[in-house]
């Protein structure tokens, strides 16, 4: 009766009656994702679109440098890496003969570490006889949002839909017509939003990753306590380095008055930081959903995990009529689920990669 059957995470999927009698099963298509372009040495599997497993290494020991160190973060890869492979595998419940291929981050991002997660991608694929999926990084933070959880659904984003991509590298307003038919129609000319909050928490005294501190302490402040400057200019790009530059200023004058400013007023500095980097992001935003008639509206990358960010654009769901899509925090900040959700539909095209691709540091979408 059953030809051909496996698992899949709501039962076995009939794909076609064959004769009298006989049903069809396929097996689900395991991906392997597997991210190293920063500082997150991260793995995760999925079948079909239904993520079975998410692990992710943070590396601590940027954060008394106040920034990613390359050369450490590459090393700390290497020790992470198969640590965190074997974890993923094991959550799934797999074994790795099971994959029907690894996915990795090709770029864009620290080519020292994007090294390591491809040449280990490399090996298994050729290990195991598997393909070898290369995936955009920016691409995937957007993708994520297709990741299926069986435990809780969240509503997934129709076509086409815009997408406000932040993260410590980026920040872009995109326009994804398809999985993979994205356009960028506005970004940064300068910083990126992720980076304006971690370089505002350098200047106050706060460690590495700066944005999840300001977050927590904007949570106690008054955010119109403090004016910063915002930029002025047309369209739908973004700068940073104005706000930025404002903030030192500020800061380093009234610091000559009082040496414990930045104590005595921390929650309210860091409410009105991020204030003001949010209305950058969300008028832009608004301008573009009102320029593109399109009310499908994402949020995606490492920022995306702002506390405020989220709560305004819940705001701006009612007030706009927009249907407002945030991923939950686990997809937020660098994983590997987007990058095995991205293989997921690479796979599905058979868009393979060559062993002979080679990491990129830059590139957009
Ligand atoms: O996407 P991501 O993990 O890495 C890149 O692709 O760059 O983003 C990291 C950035 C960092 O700048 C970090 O400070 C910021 O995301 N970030 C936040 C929050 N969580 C992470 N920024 C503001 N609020 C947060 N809760
Ligand atoms: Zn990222």
């Amino acid at each position: 009766m059953v030809l051909l059957l496996c698992f899949s995470p709501d039962g076995p999927v009939p794909l076609s009656r064959g004769g009298p009698g006989t049903l069809i099963y396929r097996m689900p298509v395991y991906i392997l994702g597997i991210e190293s372009s920063c500082d997150d040495t991260a793995a995760a599997v999925i079948a079909d679109d239904v993520i079975l497993s998410n692990v992710t290494a943070n590396q601590d020991i940027h954060a008394s440098f106040g920034g990613v160190v390359p050369e450490l973060a590459s090393r700390a890869h290497q020790q992470n890496i198969i640590p965190v492979i074997h974890a993923a595998l094991q959550k799934a419940n797999i074994g790795k003969n099971q994959l029907s291929a690894v996915a990795y981050t090709r770029g864009p991002g620290l080519l020292g570490s994007l090294l390591v997660g491809a040449s280990f991608s490399k090996a298994i694929a050729m290990g195991l006889n598997i393909p070898l999926i290369e995936v955009n990084h920016l691409q995937a933070h957007i993708l994520a949002h297709f990741i299926r959880n069986l435990e809780k659904s969240n509503p997934v984003p129709a076509f086409p839909f815009l997408c406000l991509t932040v993260s410590g590298g980026h920040t872009q307003i995109v326009i994804v017509k398809d999985h993979f038919d994205m356009h960028i129609i506005g970004q940064t000319i300068d910083d990126a939003a992720g980076e304006t909050f971690d370089k505002a928490a350098k200047i106050m005294g706060l460690t590495y990753p700066g944005g999840p501190i300001v977050d927590n302490l904007a949570r106690e402040g008054n955010p119109t306590r403090f004016f910063f400057s915002k930029p002025n200019i047309p369209g739908l790009d973004f700068s940073f380095s104005g706000l930025k530059t404002s903030i030192l200023y500020f800061l380093r004058d009234q610091l000559r008055k009082d040496e414990n400013f930045i104590e005595k007023n921390k929650a309210d500095l860091c409410a009105s930081i991020q204030q003001t980097i949010l209305d950058i992001l969300l008028l832009r935003l608004e301008k573009a959903a009102l320029q593109t008639g399109i009310r499908e509206i994402a949020i995606a990358g490492g920022v995306s995990a702002n506390s405020g960010l989220r709560s305004r654009l819940d705001a701006l769901k009612q007030d706009k009529g927009w249907n407002v899509y945030i991923p939950p925090l686990a997809y937020t900040t660098d994983n590997a689920a987007m990058v095995a959700i991205t293989g997921y539909f690479k796979y599905l095209k058979k868009d393979f990669a060559s062993q002979s691709d080679a990491p990129y540091a830059r590139s957009n979408l």
